[in-house]
């Protein structure tokens, strides 16, 4: 039984040491869901607050939807009612903590959208008591969790650090990636005052192996834009170098493959077809726009965004060139795209290069098709179509086939032995066979 005056900060703290702290994770995405069996799996009860209802049913069923997530282990926290999940905001004021996973998109001028992180906040203000601890892990420019869910839940009359507790901590989470997942990743955590910070800092540390705690919830907003920018830019570098390689006559990915023998100095980013997914070709507009705000121009942002999205152009121009070798025109060839998730062994198709590959070869006429099992039905930007068939007969009857994304479940030398011709834009095919031109 703990001991503390309602409301306090050592009450809310001993909760949490003890787990009897409930855990609120609005936005059941990528993010969310995962973090929600992290924190289940350390005895946490957590209740997922979602706006979409089959995501709210499918969970309550014990069925899973999102591919980092162990199916069997999120089962069995389920059935222990460790997770539950509603789509009733009115149930926000009965958690101890409440983290906000939801979407921060651009809009169609590159503008952030932070109309998802404005509406979680009125539902937590409607419903804020004291002793809650709210922090937020979408990605955002520095000073969202100040100007936007400070000012809005101190309109309430309570203040952070006195009445409830405030943090920005950075979901790092990369999908598909097997070795590092929400429990070994190092978290990033900063508070609005330094007993939101003391509080964040120790909820962290029950799910999490290293959390590094930092100095104001604007720094650890801006270390996540920076890491994803930081790859941002050296993609976009190495594309650069791909376009000037093309120029030469020279095998970029030799060029890359010796660099990268280097053991200091230098790491490893390749080009390809373009960025994809909700981070890359997003985050470092949050940053770009914010930093008008002083009259700040982030020409490395600027430059990096505007090759890695000429990309795709450039695929097909290039494809345009491999179809002349046997004196075809992209109009009226058949061309199939393999792969049009952003990632290989994935099934997230947002902003996936693939899509514009695809829609720009239709604008020129081509005969389009697509296959990738991850993404049976793509519709997005345009593009609404469904994956064909791999077989023999498909391979054989493009006239061009353009490898988009690696899967590990693609035979490539099977593609490479059918296939009239194919532009491999990832160099999939590492073998020397006459037919394949490298991005
Ligand atoms: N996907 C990634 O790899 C990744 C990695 C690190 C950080 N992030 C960041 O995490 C955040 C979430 O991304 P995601 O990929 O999990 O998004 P997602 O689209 O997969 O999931 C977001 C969920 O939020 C729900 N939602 C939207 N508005 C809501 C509301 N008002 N109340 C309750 N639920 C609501 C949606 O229905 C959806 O289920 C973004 O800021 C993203 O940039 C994503």
């Amino acid at each position: 039984m703990i001991e503390a005056r309602e409301g306090s900060i050592e009450l809310l703290e001993g909760k949490i040491k003890s787990k009897e702290a409930k855990v609120g994770i609005i936005g059941l995405g990528y993010v969310g869901l995962p973090l929600a069996v992290e924190q289940a799996k350390v005895g946490f009860q957590v209740t997922g607050f979602d706006l979409n209802s089959d995501r709210v049913r499918m969970i309550n069923a014990g069925e899973n939807y999102i591919g980092d997530v162990n199916s069997g282990e999120f089962r069995e926290l389920v059935v222990e009612k460790l997770i539950v999940a509603t789509t009733d905001m009115s149930l926000l004021t009965n958690m101890d903590v409440l983290i906000i996973c939801v979407p921060t998109p651009l809009d169609k001028n590159l503008i952030p959208d932070l109309s998802y992180i404005q509406n979680v906040t009125g539902d937590i203000a409607a419903h804020l008591r004291t002793g809650q601890l709210i922090s937020l892990e979408s990605t955002t420019y520095p000073g969202t969790t100040r100007e936007i869910i400070q000012t809005r839940l101190e309109e309430t009359g309570l203040r952070s650090g006195i009445d409830f507790y405030l943090a920005y901590s950075p979901e790092r989470v990369d999908p598909g990636n097997k070795r590092f997942g929400t429990r070994n990743t190092n978290k990033v955590v900063g508070g609005a005052d330094p007993e939101s910070l003391r509080v964040a800092v120790g909820f962290y540390q029950q799910a999490i192996e290293k959390v590094v705690p930092v100095s104001s919830t604007q720094i650890a907003e801006m270390v996540k834009v920076y890491e994803n920018t930081f790859r941002a830019i050296n993609i976009g570098f190495a594309n650069e170098i791909a376009l000037l390689c093309d120029r030469m006559g020279l095998n970029v990915w030799e060029v890359m493959d010796a660099a990268f023998t280097k053991p200091f100095g230098i790491m490893p980013f390749y080009p390809g077809p373009g960025v994809g997914g909700h981070c890359i070709p997003l985050d470092p507009h949050y940053l770009e726009w914010k930093a008008r705000e002083y009259n700040f121009q982030t020409r490395f942002i600027s430059l990096a965004g505007e090759i890695n999205r000429k990309m795709p152009e450039f695929v097909v121009d290039k494809a345009a060139r491999v179809l002349n070798i046997d004196s075809k025109a992209l109009h009226g060839s058949r061309v199939l795209l393999l792969g049009m998730a952003y990632k290989g062994n994935l099934d997230d198709y947002r902003e996936s290069p693939g899509i514009d590959v695809y829609n720009l070869l239709q604008l020129a006429g081509a005969d389009v098709v697509f296959h990738d099992t991850w993404t049976p039905h793509v519709k997005e930007h345009g593009m609404d179509a469904h994956s064909i068939d791999l077989s023999d007969a498909e391979l054989r009857k493009a006239d061009l086939v353009i490898l988009i994304t690696k899967h590990s479940n693609v035979d490539y030398e099977r593609v490479s032995r059918l296939s009239k011709r194919i532009l491999d834009t990832r160099n999939i095919i590492k073998s020397d066979h006459s037919n394949v031109t490298l991005l």
